[in-house]
């Protein structure tokens, strides 16, 4: 595991929405560089940043049509390479977004794949041999292209329709028009992909967050070629740029560590019961106390069970694909959940604005293939100037959050009883205690109903996490005895032979 990755706090950083230096209403690469300042001081020493290469933006970005190279209205590759060497002498990480399961229909490869006539490019993406044949019933496939071309087939997607899926192949193939997984026009794409992150490596980024990374191979039953073919990709990495991570968005540890994966985040999607904790109908860091935390936690002891506790398990605190974490969950609410992040191990992830509790924007106009997700995608609320501080242009790309009591940055800098202090705050504690860090390990003591206890531990060092987001009190039978380094609300305090757990409060024990 590279070194850096022991101590990482990331900050997602969805590029079109965070800062725009030029004015024209679309964040950019610069915007980021001035801003790496305001990420560094919350606490945050490493960045993902969401696709920003060149791309026709029916999906954000995540439809790329030149790996290579820096979609201009968020700048140039110098730009880039300004971000990772200004990151670098800060002390900080860059890792890239990496999308290898699809291109958008713009990409030069496609358009050759196209083509009626082989070309080097035939193969390079899942087309079957017929244009009346589609790809339905394959797992991991999301419909098909056809009547597109005069090439006599149909081309599978992945996502979008936009989106026609790079060819891995098949685990096992069961027609003449689908590649084994060791056929040239696979091996072909597995070697640009390789090509692809040197080139970035070799700029100066730091790793890279894998977009669907569980949807390579496809009818691939338990994942078992697609993790082989992550295991290769690692390989790669481990001797060519042994100090560069890959974090997967793939929502199963249990899978994905076992590919090679450094990381993997528990998600809104997949098996990990992430949803129970902030976004479900009662979530259990909501104080009316109706939550359950107990599917959430049996699945995260699984993963550690099956993956022997290396590698990390991320839960990040939202992302540009679901309601923020401020959708449900009130100010107290939030501190909360950040007490818990904070405390858990694995690399913390925050979203982009989630330390200023930005909000959902319920119900407005899709931009570039948002959908509903374009409620959390809205401009970075810097400060009460024009555009709060995000753009000077007269016209955003994306709304802004127009309510006036909307929540800004550089307020919450100046109060210390403001969420971004309190995550502030809840950073310095877990760096100043190994036990919080990312590596140190973790055993659940009460999962059931409220409170929620846990002890953060290393050889030397050993921290329990007391929350209780119910607003009412709550006893426990047992005394946990020694020094309070953090609380929200009042502490945890022991009466009568055992412990009283005020109502929305959180206590950290070093002991
Ligand atoms: C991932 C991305 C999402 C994108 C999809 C297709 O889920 O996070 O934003 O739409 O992949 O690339
Ligand atoms: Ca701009």
């Amino acid at each position: 595991m590279p070194k850096w990755l022991e101590n990482a706090i990331f900050y997602e950083v969805y590029p079109q929405s965070f800062n725009d230096t030029n004015g024209d209403g679309i964040g950019d690469i610069n915007g980021i560089t001035e801003k790496l300042d305001y990420i560094k001081e919350l606490g945050c020493n490493a960045l993902w940043l969401n696709p920003c290469f060149v791309s026709p933006f029916n999906d954000a970005g995540y439809d790329v049509a030149d790996y290579y190279k820096v979609a201009p209205r968020y700048g140039t590759n110098e730009d880039l390479k300004a971000l990772f060497d200004k990151a670098h002498e800060m002390d900080m990480h860059i890792i890239l977004d990496l999308v290898p399961g699809h291109t958008s229909v713009e990409h030069p490869w496609f358009k050759e794949s196209m083509k009626p006539e082989k070309n080097e490019y035939s193969g390079r993406y899942i087309w079957t041999d017929s244009v009346w044949k589609g790809g339905e019933g394959i797992q991991g496939v999301g419909g098909s292209l056809r009547g597109i071309s005069d090439r006599d087939g149909s081309c599978l997607l992945n996502f979008f329709s936009s989106q026609p899926a790079l060819n891995y192949g098949f685990a096992n193939p069961t027609e003449k028009w689908m590649s084994d997984v060791n056929s040239p026009e696979v091996r072909s794409t597995v070697e640009e992909i390789k090509n692809i992150m040197r080139f970035w490596l070799g700029m100066g980024c730091d790793g890279f967050r894998v977009d669907m990374a569980g949807s390579l191979v496809k009818n691939d039953d338990c994942a078992r070629a697609t993790i082989k073919l992550w295991q290769e990709f690692r390989g790669f990495l481990d001797e060519e740029y042994p100090e560069a991570m890959i974090i997967s968005e793939w929502g199963d540890p249990s899978l994905s560590l076992e590919g090679g994966f450094h990381a993997d985040f528990l998600l809104h999607f997949g098996p990990s019961h992430y949803n129970d904790l902030f976004r479900c109908e009662h979530p259990y860091f909501s104080h009316e106390g109706e939550g359950d935390i107990s599917e959430f936690t049996r699945a995260y002891m699984g993963y550690r069970a099956s993956t022997g506790g290396k590698g990390m398990i991320c839960i990040p605190s939202g992302n540009h694909d679901m309601a923020r974490i401020s959708h449900k969950l009130n100010e107290d609410e939030l501190k909360l959940a950040f007490a818990f992040l904070l405390s858990m191990p694995g690399a913390p992830f925050i979203y982009y604005g989630d330390e200023i509790g930005m909000r959902y924007l319920d119900g407005i106009t899709s931009v570039e293939g948002g959908y509903e997700r374009t409620g959390s995608r809205s401009p970075m609320q810097w400060d009460e100037s024009k555009n709060a501080g995000f753009s000077d242009g007269d016209k955003l790309y994306i709304r802004l959050d127009d309510s006036s009591d909307r929540p800004c940055a550089s307020k919450q800098m100046q109060d210390e009883n403001s969420l971004r202090s309190e995550v502030k705050r809840l950073i310095e504690i877990r760096n100043q205690n190994p036990a919080l860090s990312n590596t140190a390990d973790i055993e659940f003591i009460k999962y059931d109903g409220y409170p929620f206890i846990y002890r953060r531990f290393t050889d030397t060092d050993s921290v329990y996490v007391i929350i209780n987001p119910h607003a009412d009190k709550k006893r426990v039978s047992y005394i946990i005895e020694g020094e309070v380094i953090y609380s929200q609300g009042k502490a945890a305090y022991a009466e009568n032979g055992g412990m009283v757990v005020p109502g929305g409060s959180v206590t950290y024990i070093k002991r």
